[in-house]
């Protein structure tokens, strides 16, 4: 069995062990509910147990504590096991015990979980429309999700769900027709892509005979004709350059091959329809096929439809996420699915997955909407650069990086021209990511350069600074780092012991981040870890350590922290300058 790390995980285990041997619990009943204790008691881990299960086994709490404790078995791991107040147990680790738990591996002790292929529906750009902050925050969130359950071991397929389809496509080449090939591939190439849009729907809406064409051109692309379907190619093409241009700035995983737009599901809507139908779900209402899922209702408490087909044949977004969710599990076999998608999509994803549901193509707990919130300016509006106008990615990017560069040139005069401008990219681009996925995602966040780009607090540049720092002991020490640190871990001191406690919880965070689909639980769990670092290092000199083995000790700390925040970091899909 590979070695567990974490001793919170070596506790549940044995303190669930410990409830079924002393009352006859079944495991499920079993929780210990281990948590770690508050930094201001003597313990380092607390079992909650004894008061939940009071009730349950009709014993007062204290009785029950003492009854678990007695059947417990951790003298191997803890010097102190007491109870507590109404009936709490504390538990305080050994000394030697949390030296020799400490692993070096590259994985730090986190294990792999049994694998599971998941399917993670992100980014999700829209074809010739402007990238806006909202798809910024998918892909970001999505980026980290990947990088988080591949690192646990699962088989992760990452789709981009573009809009690629549907009637607005007709406006847009009749448009493209306008204006010549040549200058509308120049345009989206470039992420021009709003005033394109803008121009086409203008177009749509004072020109009757434009109007017309694009209609018609709707007809002709659904029927597949070829030069149609060139066309639309073609806006497909350049905006596809267009995103991932930004997708390469942005150092997230999604590459051209994981464009699976909603086109792609085009020949299964006719079967979506035609099996809901079938199977007695869908009804034909005011013209349109619709699905009336239980529980959804609008105004007047009229059941809500979900449009499978339009009165006019067309397909839309509701029937192509049906046949997506299909396919997804049938042909890919996927497991789980997730969706990174902003909040206001709650009531489409759900009425999705229910009607999925009803239909058999899907479990309920196999779907996950992973909401998140809206981007806001400091002055708590949606995030506009001018009135009713996005905010340019490309641009805002640029904008990063030329204000990190500022804040690497203050802080690090002595970076050669070409390293500083690399940590100023890791930087700037690091400081949107973590602005991001450090909230709770489901809340609006504000989008605040300042505070995104401060060298203290629960930042990016603040956790890329303390790895540098800690990289810059081992070059004063002359010592490499990165494992080739010999000896044990000694704890003497109580700054080790905490720092060698936070060590220990990266596998529970990233976990955690894992279960909730909530990075920002790795996030808050890196601050709490720098910052231990910091009283550590205020408390406990290194270098001039009092003996050799106790300076070998604190290296091994220093180069156990720096990595846990550099994989912790690249989790999040940031990266981690060597030097700034
Ligand atoms: N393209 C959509 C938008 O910009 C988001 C797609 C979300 N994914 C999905 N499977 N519905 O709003």
């Amino acid at each position: 069995m590979t070695p567990v790390a974490d001793p919170i995980y070596v506790l549940e285990e044995r303190g669930r062990a410990a409830l079924v041997a002393a009352f006859g619990l079944s495991e499920a009943d079993a929780d210990p509910v281990v948590r770690r204790s508050p930094p201001d008691r003597d313990a380092d881990y607390q079992a909650n147990a004894a008061l939940a299960l009071s009730k349950k086994l009709a014993m007062k709490p204290r009785e029950v504590a003492e009854k678990f404790v007695a059947a417990l078995h951790v003298d191997d791991l803890c010097e102190v096991v007491e109870i507590a107040g109404p009936g709490f147990v504390n538990f305080r680790l050994r000394a030697e015990a949390l030296g020799s738990l400490l692993e070096d591996d590259e994985r730090l002790g986190v294990r792999t979980q049994p694998q599971q292929t998941i399917v993670i529906d992100y980014s999700q750009p829209n074809v010739a429309k402007e990238m806006h902050v909202g798809h910024l925050r998918s892909t970001i969130i999505g980026d980290a999700l990947v990088r988080i359950h591949e690192f646990l071991g699962h088989k992760v397929v990452r789709h981009n769900h573009i809009g690629d389809w549907g009637t607005p496509f007709g406006m847009l080449i009749e448009h493209l027709l306008d204006i010549g090939e040549t200058e509308a591939a120049e345009e989206l190439s470039v992420g021009d892509l709003d005033s394109f849009y803008k121009a086409a729907s203008a177009k749509f809406q004072n020109d009757p005979a434009f109007a017309d064409r694009a209609r018609l051109r709707v007809v002709t692309l659904q029927s597949g004709d070829a030069e149609t379907l060139r066309l639309w190619q073609l806006l497909v093409d350049e905006s596809s350059r267009y995103f991932q241009s930004v997708y390469d700035r942005l150092g997230v995983r999604l590459t051209r091959s994981d464009l699976i737009g909603e086109s792609f599901y085009n020949p299964w809507l006719d079967d979506v329809a035609a099996t809901l139908e079938k199977q007695g779900l869908a009804r034909v209402d005011e013209g349109a096929l619709c699905v009336f899922p239980e529980g959804f209702t609008g105004r007047d408490d009229k059941p809500l439809p979900l449009i499978i087909r339009k009165r006019d044949g067309g397909y839309g977004y509701q029937a192509t996420d049906l046949a997506a969710i299909r396919y997804r599990l049938g042909d890919l076999n996927a497991e789980r699915l997730i969706y990174v998608v902003d909040a206001g999509q709650a009531q489409h994803l759900s009425m999705v997955f229910a009607v999925a549901a009803s239909a058999g193509w899907v479990r309920p707990d196999q779907v996950e909407h992973v909401k998140f919130g809206l981007v806001l300016g400091p002055d708590g509006q949606r995030l506009r650069r001018r009135v009713g106008e996005s905010v340019k990615l490309g641009a805002l990017l640029d904008e990063a990086v030329e204000r990190a560069a500022a804040v690497v040139a203050e802080k690090s005069p002595d970076l050669s021209g070409e390293e500083a401008s690399a940590v100023a990219r890791a930087v700037g681009i690091g400081a949107i990511k973590y602005a991001d996925l450090s909230n709770d995602r489901v809340k609006d966040y504000i989008f605040d350069w300042d505070r995104m780009l401060a060298m203290e607090g629960n930042t990016g540049p603040y956790l890329q600074y303390a790895i540098a720092r800690i990289r810059s002991i081992f070059r004063r020490a002359e010592q490499n780092a990165d494992g080739a640190i010999a000896g044990e871990v000694v704890i003497t001191q109580p700054a080790e012991r905490e720092l060698a406690l936070a060590l220990l919880s990266f596998e529970e965070a990233v976990v955690s981040a894992a279960q909730h689909l909530q990075p920002h639980r790795l996030c808050t769990y890196l601050f709490g870890l720098a910052s231990t670092f910091t009283s550590f290092y205020e408390h406990c000199p290194v270098l001039r350590a009092d003996s050799e083995e106790q300076r070998a000790s604190r290296l091994k700390l220093c180069d156990l922290t720096a990595r846990t925040l550099e994989l912790g970091l690249s989790l999040l899909g940031i990266e981690s300058p060597p030097r700034m």
